[in-house]
Protein backbone atom coordinates (compact mmCIF):
# COMPACT_ATOMS: atom_id res chain seq x y z
CA UNK A 1 0.00 0.00 0.00
CA UNK A 2 1.61 3.78 -1.09
CA UNK A 3 1.60 6.30 1.57
CA UNK A 4 -0.77 9.43 1.25
CA UNK A 5 1.83 11.14 2.04
CA UNK A 6 5.89 11.16 1.85
CA UNK A 7 7.83 8.19 2.93
CA UNK A 8 9.79 10.28 4.95
CA UNK A 9 7.11 11.74 7.14
CA UNK A 10 5.53 8.55 7.98
CA UNK A 11 8.64 8.06 9.33
CA UNK A 12 9.32 10.66 11.88
CA UNK A 13 7.89 9.57 15.10
CA UNK A 14 5.93 11.78 17.72
CA UNK A 15 7.43 13.37 20.59
CA UNK A 16 5.88 11.37 24.02
CA UNK A 17 6.71 14.15 26.17
CA UNK A 18 4.29 15.94 24.57
CA UNK A 19 1.74 13.66 24.76
CA UNK A 20 2.34 13.22 28.26
CA UNK A 21 1.96 17.12 28.66
CA UNK A 22 -1.33 17.11 26.30
CA UNK A 23 -2.73 14.35 29.38
CA UNK A 24 -1.60 16.31 32.02
CA UNK A 25 -3.45 19.72 30.84
CA UNK A 26 -6.63 17.29 30.46
CA UNK A 27 -6.47 16.23 34.15
CA UNK A 28 -5.67 19.66 34.91
CA UNK A 29 -8.94 21.08 33.27
CA UNK A 30 -10.69 18.66 35.41
CA UNK A 31 -9.52 19.91 38.37
CA UNK A 32 -6.38 18.17 39.84
CA UNK A 33 -3.25 19.45 41.04
CA UNK A 34 -0.42 18.21 38.12
CA UNK A 35 3.52 18.89 38.98
CA UNK A 36 5.03 19.15 35.78
CA UNK A 37 8.13 17.60 35.58
CA UNK A 38 7.90 16.92 31.84
CA UNK A 39 8.57 19.76 29.93
CA UNK A 40 11.66 21.05 28.74
CA UNK A 41 11.58 23.90 29.43
CA UNK A 42 12.47 26.46 32.60
CA UNK A 43 9.90 27.99 35.03
CA UNK A 44 11.22 31.28 34.71
CA UNK A 45 9.92 34.02 33.36
CA UNK A 46 12.01 35.88 30.25
CA UNK A 47 13.93 38.17 31.86
CA UNK A 48 12.43 41.54 32.51
CA UNK A 49 14.29 43.65 30.38
CA UNK A 50 13.86 41.73 27.22
CA UNK A 51 10.22 41.85 28.13
CA UNK A 52 10.64 45.71 28.38
CA UNK A 53 12.63 45.81 25.02
CA UNK A 54 9.81 43.25 23.20
CA UNK A 55 7.46 45.96 23.89
CA UNK A 56 9.00 48.69 23.14
CA UNK A 57 10.09 47.64 19.61
CA UNK A 58 6.65 46.83 18.90
CA UNK A 59 5.28 50.17 19.98
CA UNK A 60 8.11 51.25 17.48
CA UNK A 61 6.86 49.18 15.05
CA UNK A 62 9.66 46.71 14.32
CA UNK A 63 7.34 44.89 12.50
CA UNK A 64 8.56 43.87 9.02
CA UNK A 65 11.11 41.28 7.98
CA UNK A 66 14.67 41.56 9.08
CA UNK A 67 17.96 39.89 6.88
CA UNK A 68 17.62 36.42 6.05
CA UNK A 69 20.46 36.25 9.08
CA UNK A 70 19.05 38.17 11.68
CA UNK A 71 19.52 42.13 12.77
CA UNK A 72 23.34 42.87 12.42
CA UNK A 73 23.07 44.09 16.35
CA UNK A 74 22.03 41.17 17.48
CA UNK A 75 24.95 39.31 15.33
CA UNK A 76 27.36 41.81 16.66
CA UNK A 77 26.04 40.99 20.67
CA UNK A 78 26.36 37.31 19.98
CA UNK A 79 29.46 38.19 18.87
CA UNK A 80 30.48 40.25 21.47
CA UNK A 81 29.04 37.82 24.24
CA UNK A 82 31.38 34.88 23.00
CA UNK A 83 34.36 37.61 22.91
CA UNK A 84 32.76 38.82 27.16
CA UNK A 85 32.18 34.81 28.00
CA UNK A 86 34.37 32.62 26.12
CA UNK A 87 37.24 34.63 25.07
CA UNK A 88 36.51 33.68 22.05
CA UNK A 89 36.53 35.41 18.11
CA UNK A 90 33.74 35.44 16.13
CA UNK A 91 32.99 37.22 13.28
CA UNK A 92 29.34 38.31 13.60
CA UNK A 93 29.26 36.98 9.48
CA UNK A 94 29.76 33.64 10.87
CA UNK A 95 26.38 34.33 12.77
CA UNK A 96 22.96 33.28 11.87
CA UNK A 97 19.91 34.31 13.75
CA UNK A 98 17.04 31.60 13.51
CA UNK A 99 14.08 30.19 14.52
CA UNK A 100 15.18 28.82 17.75
CA UNK A 101 17.89 26.45 17.71
CA UNK A 102 15.26 24.33 16.34
CA UNK A 103 15.48 26.39 12.74
CA UNK A 104 19.10 26.15 12.86
CA UNK A 105 18.97 22.41 13.15
CA UNK A 106 16.91 22.13 10.51
CA UNK A 107 19.43 24.23 8.17
CA UNK A 108 21.56 22.32 8.88
CA UNK A 109 20.22 19.19 7.97
CA UNK A 110 19.46 20.55 4.64
CA UNK A 111 23.05 22.08 4.17
CA UNK A 112 25.08 19.13 5.29
CA UNK A 113 22.44 15.90 4.29
CA UNK A 114 22.46 14.23 0.87
CA UNK A 115 19.97 11.40 0.39
CA UNK A 116 21.63 8.41 2.61
CA UNK A 117 24.02 10.56 4.56
CA UNK A 118 24.49 9.38 7.54
CA UNK A 119 24.60 11.58 10.68
CA UNK A 120 25.79 9.73 14.01
CA UNK A 121 23.81 10.54 17.31
CA UNK A 122 23.96 9.57 20.56
CA UNK A 123 21.05 7.27 22.07
CA UNK A 124 19.60 8.33 24.36
CA UNK A 125 19.50 11.73 22.76
CA UNK A 126 16.80 14.51 22.04
CA UNK A 127 14.55 13.01 19.08
CA UNK A 128 14.30 15.87 17.08
CA UNK A 129 17.58 15.79 15.95
CA UNK A 130 17.23 12.35 14.15
CA UNK A 131 14.35 13.00 12.87
CA UNK A 132 15.65 16.25 11.36
CA UNK A 133 17.46 14.07 9.60
CA UNK A 134 14.68 11.56 8.54
CA UNK A 135 13.16 14.95 7.14
CA UNK A 136 15.79 15.33 4.81
CA UNK A 137 16.43 11.84 3.80
CA UNK A 138 19.56 11.34 5.20
CA UNK A 139 20.61 8.67 7.46
CA UNK A 140 20.54 8.80 11.53
CA UNK A 141 23.18 6.70 13.11
CA UNK A 142 21.78 6.19 16.53
CA UNK A 143 24.87 5.12 18.83
CA UNK A 144 24.15 3.90 22.22
CA UNK A 145 25.92 5.81 25.20
CA UNK A 146 26.17 4.91 28.74
CA UNK A 147 27.04 6.43 32.44
CA UNK A 148 31.05 5.07 31.19
CA UNK A 149 31.04 8.03 29.14
CA UNK A 150 28.61 10.46 30.52
CA UNK A 151 26.38 9.55 28.04
CA UNK A 152 28.35 11.12 25.25
CA UNK A 153 30.12 10.43 22.50
CA UNK A 154 34.04 9.55 22.67
CA UNK A 155 36.83 9.76 19.68
CA UNK A 156 37.07 5.93 19.85
CA UNK A 157 33.34 5.14 19.68
CA UNK A 158 32.95 8.29 16.68
CA UNK A 159 36.13 6.03 15.17
CA UNK A 160 34.42 2.58 15.79
CA UNK A 161 30.84 3.41 14.30
CA UNK A 162 31.95 5.41 11.38
CA UNK A 163 30.54 3.99 8.10
CA UNK A 164 31.06 4.66 4.67
CA UNK A 165 27.82 6.93 4.17
CA UNK A 166 28.86 8.86 7.83
CA UNK A 167 28.81 12.81 7.10
CA UNK A 168 27.70 14.17 10.18
CA UNK A 169 28.54 13.83 13.91
CA UNK A 170 26.14 15.50 16.13
CA UNK A 171 27.23 15.79 19.88
CA UNK A 172 25.27 17.89 22.55
CA UNK A 173 26.51 19.14 25.15
CA UNK A 174 25.24 19.90 28.18
CA UNK A 175 23.04 16.79 27.06
CA UNK A 176 19.01 16.23 27.11
CA UNK A 177 17.77 14.06 28.66
CA UNK A 178 20.99 13.31 30.94
CA UNK A 179 22.69 16.58 31.31
CA UNK A 180 25.71 15.45 31.32
CA UNK A 181 28.40 17.01 29.41
CA UNK A 182 31.42 16.43 27.36
CA UNK A 183 35.20 17.62 28.19
CA UNK A 184 37.30 19.46 25.83
CA UNK A 185 39.69 17.68 25.17
CA UNK A 186 37.44 14.58 24.28
CA UNK A 187 35.49 16.77 22.11
CA UNK A 188 38.70 18.02 20.80
CA UNK A 189 39.71 14.42 20.05
CA UNK A 190 36.75 13.47 18.65
CA UNK A 191 37.04 16.57 15.73
CA UNK A 192 40.37 14.99 14.83
CA UNK A 193 38.79 12.01 14.26
CA UNK A 194 35.45 13.28 11.94
CA UNK A 195 38.20 15.86 10.11
CA UNK A 196 40.51 13.05 9.13
CA UNK A 197 37.58 10.88 7.28
CA UNK A 198 36.09 14.54 5.69
CA UNK A 199 33.22 14.96 7.72
CA UNK A 200 31.52 17.62 9.60
CA UNK A 201 31.39 18.63 13.60
CA UNK A 202 28.18 19.80 14.73
CA UNK A 203 27.82 20.80 18.73
CA UNK A 204 24.60 21.48 20.05
CA UNK A 205 25.09 23.97 22.68
CA UNK A 206 21.79 25.04 23.57
CA UNK A 207 21.79 24.38 27.26
CA UNK A 208 25.51 26.42 27.20
CA UNK A 209 25.54 28.66 30.00
CA UNK A 210 23.09 25.72 32.31
CA UNK A 211 25.97 24.28 33.64
CA UNK A 212 26.59 23.63 37.49
CA UNK A 213 29.84 21.88 37.74
CA UNK A 214 33.96 22.95 37.49
CA UNK A 215 35.22 24.50 33.95
CA UNK A 216 32.22 25.35 32.75
CA UNK A 217 32.59 27.74 29.90
CA UNK A 218 33.72 26.14 27.01
CA UNK A 219 32.28 25.90 23.11
CA UNK A 220 33.38 23.69 20.11
CA UNK A 221 33.81 26.65 18.87
CA UNK A 222 37.19 26.69 20.35
CA UNK A 223 38.18 23.76 18.46
CA UNK A 224 38.97 24.73 14.71
CA UNK A 225 36.83 27.60 12.20
CA UNK A 226 35.01 24.65 10.46
CA UNK A 227 32.73 23.50 13.23
CA UNK A 228 28.95 24.44 13.45
CA UNK A 229 27.49 25.68 16.60
CA UNK A 230 24.17 25.50 17.40
CA UNK A 231 22.76 27.47 20.22
CA UNK A 232 19.30 29.23 21.70
CA UNK A 233 17.70 32.16 23.37
CA UNK A 234 14.86 29.26 24.50
CA UNK A 235 16.96 27.98 27.75
CA UNK A 236 19.37 29.95 29.20
CA UNK A 237 18.25 32.98 28.18
CA UNK A 238 14.42 31.86 29.42
CA UNK A 239 12.77 32.69 26.06
CA UNK A 240 11.11 29.24 24.81
CA UNK A 241 8.00 30.81 23.08
CA UNK A 242 9.92 33.72 21.59
CA UNK A 243 11.79 31.21 18.85
CA UNK A 244 14.94 32.54 18.27
CA UNK A 245 18.30 30.75 18.55
CA UNK A 246 21.39 31.15 16.46
CA UNK A 247 23.81 29.00 14.28
CA UNK A 248 27.66 29.63 13.97
CA UNK A 249 28.70 28.34 11.10
CA UNK A 250 32.17 28.35 8.91
CA UNK A 251 32.73 31.46 6.70
CA UNK A 252 32.76 29.24 3.41
CA UNK A 253 29.39 27.98 4.50
CA UNK A 254 27.68 31.66 4.71
CA UNK A 255 26.72 32.14 0.90
CA UNK A 256 24.79 28.95 0.97
CA UNK A 257 23.44 29.36 4.01
CA UNK A 258 21.64 32.49 3.61
CA UNK A 259 20.39 31.27 0.67
CA UNK A 260 18.30 28.60 2.17
CA UNK A 261 17.06 30.76 5.32
CA UNK A 262 15.65 33.15 2.82
CA UNK A 263 13.53 30.58 1.33
CA UNK A 264 12.73 28.21 4.28
CA UNK A 265 12.30 31.06 6.71
CA UNK A 266 12.79 34.41 4.79
CA UNK A 267 13.82 35.47 8.44
CA UNK A 268 13.46 34.91 12.24
CA UNK A 269 10.99 36.62 14.10
CA UNK A 270 12.05 40.08 14.33
CA UNK A 271 10.02 41.57 17.59
CA UNK A 272 11.84 39.01 19.11
CA UNK A 273 15.08 39.68 17.94
CA UNK A 274 14.94 43.28 19.23
CA UNK A 275 13.72 41.97 22.46
CA UNK A 276 16.95 39.91 23.05
CA UNK A 277 19.16 42.56 22.58
CA UNK A 278 18.34 42.99 25.97
CA UNK A 279 19.04 39.53 27.27
CA UNK A 280 22.88 40.50 27.02
CA UNK A 281 22.08 43.41 29.73
CA UNK A 282 23.68 43.25 32.85
CA UNK A 283 20.35 43.36 34.52
CA UNK A 284 19.30 40.40 32.87
CA UNK A 285 22.54 38.74 33.53
CA UNK A 286 22.24 39.24 36.82
CA UNK A 287 18.39 37.75 36.66
CA UNK A 288 19.60 34.89 34.31
CA UNK A 289 22.71 33.76 36.98
CA UNK A 290 19.96 34.14 39.83
CA UNK A 291 18.03 31.81 37.99
CA UNK A 292 20.75 29.56 37.40
CA UNK A 293 22.17 29.12 41.18
CA UNK A 294 18.47 28.06 42.06
CA UNK A 295 18.60 25.73 39.38
CA UNK A 296 21.58 23.98 40.96
CA UNK A 297 19.95 23.79 44.11
CA UNK A 298 17.73 21.81 42.74
CA UNK A 299 19.21 19.69 41.28
CA UNK A 300 21.25 18.61 44.45
CA UNK A 301 17.77 18.60 45.68
CA UNK A 302 16.43 15.60 43.19
CA UNK A 303 19.59 13.50 42.68
CA UNK A 304 19.85 13.17 46.83
CA UNK A 305 15.73 12.68 46.74
CA UNK A 306 15.68 10.25 43.66
CA UNK A 307 18.49 8.15 45.11
CA UNK A 308 17.10 7.73 48.40
CA UNK A 309 13.93 6.74 46.92
CA UNK A 310 15.64 3.32 44.47
CA UNK A 311 16.27 5.45 41.67
CA UNK A 312 19.38 5.19 39.60
CA UNK A 313 21.15 8.45 38.15
CA UNK A 314 23.92 6.86 36.64
CA UNK A 315 26.71 9.54 35.54
CA UNK A 316 27.43 13.37 36.48
CA UNK A 317 24.57 15.40 35.28
CA UNK A 318 26.28 18.80 35.39
CA UNK A 319 23.81 20.94 33.31
CA UNK A 320 20.46 21.85 31.85
CA UNK A 321 17.76 20.58 34.02
CA UNK A 322 17.01 17.51 33.94
CA UNK A 323 18.34 14.19 35.60
CA UNK A 324 18.01 10.93 33.80
CA UNK A 325 17.20 7.92 36.38
CA UNK A 326 17.13 4.52 35.95
CA UNK A 327 13.55 3.22 37.73
CA UNK A 328 13.96 1.29 40.85
CA UNK A 329 13.88 -2.70 40.30
CA UNK A 330 10.31 -3.13 40.95
CA UNK A 331 9.42 -1.28 37.63
CA UNK A 332 9.92 -2.52 34.41
CA UNK A 333 8.34 0.27 32.03
CA UNK A 334 9.24 3.76 31.96
CA UNK A 335 5.86 4.55 29.86
CA UNK A 336 3.79 2.41 31.82
CA UNK A 337 4.76 3.97 34.71
CA UNK A 338 5.29 7.53 33.95
CA UNK A 339 1.30 6.42 32.69
CA UNK A 340 -0.05 5.26 36.15
CA UNK A 341 2.18 7.88 38.34
CA UNK A 342 0.23 10.59 36.39
CA UNK A 343 -2.67 8.61 36.73
CA UNK A 344 -3.02 8.25 40.63
CA UNK A 345 -0.55 10.64 41.58
CA UNK A 346 -0.27 13.80 38.97
CA UNK A 347 3.44 13.75 38.77
CA UNK A 348 4.42 13.94 35.29
CA UNK A 349 7.41 12.57 33.91
CA UNK A 350 8.89 11.53 30.62
CA UNK A 351 9.49 8.04 29.91
CA UNK A 352 12.95 7.12 28.50
CA UNK A 353 11.09 5.99 25.58
CA UNK A 354 11.43 9.18 23.60
CA UNK A 355 15.26 8.92 23.60
CA UNK A 356 16.34 6.32 21.78
CA UNK A 357 16.21 2.41 21.26
CA UNK A 358 14.85 -0.55 23.68
CA UNK A 359 17.52 -0.07 26.27
CA UNK A 360 15.85 3.68 27.41
CA UNK A 361 12.69 1.88 28.60
CA UNK A 362 13.54 1.53 31.66
CA UNK A 363 14.79 5.40 32.42
CA UNK A 364 12.35 8.66 33.08
CA UNK A 365 14.01 12.24 32.36
CA UNK A 366 12.78 14.05 35.25
CA UNK A 367 12.84 18.08 34.69
CA UNK A 368 14.01 20.24 37.53
CA UNK A 369 11.81 23.04 36.34
CA UNK A 370 9.39 23.64 39.35
CA UNK A 371 10.19 25.38 42.36
CA UNK A 372 11.46 23.52 45.61
CA UNK A 373 8.17 23.07 47.07
CA UNK A 374 6.72 21.47 44.04
CA UNK A 375 9.51 19.57 43.69
CA UNK A 376 9.20 18.38 47.18
CA UNK A 377 5.75 17.62 47.05
CA UNK A 378 6.35 15.52 43.80
CA UNK A 379 9.12 13.48 45.79
CA UNK A 380 6.40 12.77 48.34
CA UNK A 381 4.11 11.79 45.79
CA UNK A 382 6.25 9.47 43.84
CA UNK A 383 7.43 7.84 47.13
CA UNK A 384 3.78 6.69 48.38
CA UNK A 385 3.32 6.20 44.80
CA UNK A 386 6.33 3.54 44.76
CA UNK A 387 5.86 1.94 47.76
C1 LIG B 1 19.20 19.25 22.77
C2 LIG B 1 18.20 20.20 22.20
N1 LIG B 1 18.48 20.80 21.02
C3 LIG B 1 17.63 21.68 20.46
C4 LIG B 1 16.42 22.00 21.05
C5 LIG B 1 15.53 23.01 20.36
O1 LIG B 1 15.16 24.06 21.17
P1 LIG B 1 14.74 25.51 20.62
O2 LIG B 1 14.27 25.36 19.23
O3 LIG B 1 13.68 26.01 21.55
O4 LIG B 1 15.98 26.36 20.69
C6 LIG B 1 16.05 21.37 22.27
C7 LIG B 1 14.76 21.66 22.93
O5 LIG B 1 14.39 21.12 23.94
C8 LIG B 1 16.99 20.47 22.87
O6 LIG B 1 16.73 19.86 24.03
Amino acid sequence: MSNEYSIRSANIKPFMAMDVLARANQLETQGRDVIHLEVGQPDFATPAPVIAAGKQALDLNCTGYSNADGIYQLRQAISDYYASDYKLDIDPDRIFVTAGGSGALCLLAALLTDVGQGWILTDPGYPSNRNFVTAFSGDPQLVSVTAETQFQLSAEIVARNWRANTKVVLIASPSNPTGTRIGPEELEAIYQVIDNRGGYLVSDEIYQGLEYGPNTRSSALGIADDVFVVNSFSKYFGMTGWRLGWLVAPPKARETLMKMAQNLFICPSVPAQYAALAAFSRESRLEIEANRQKLARRKEFMLTALRQLGFRVHGNPEGAFYLYAELPEAFTDAAHYCSSLLESSYVALTPGDDFGGEQQKRFVRISYTQDYARLAEAIDRIQKFNS
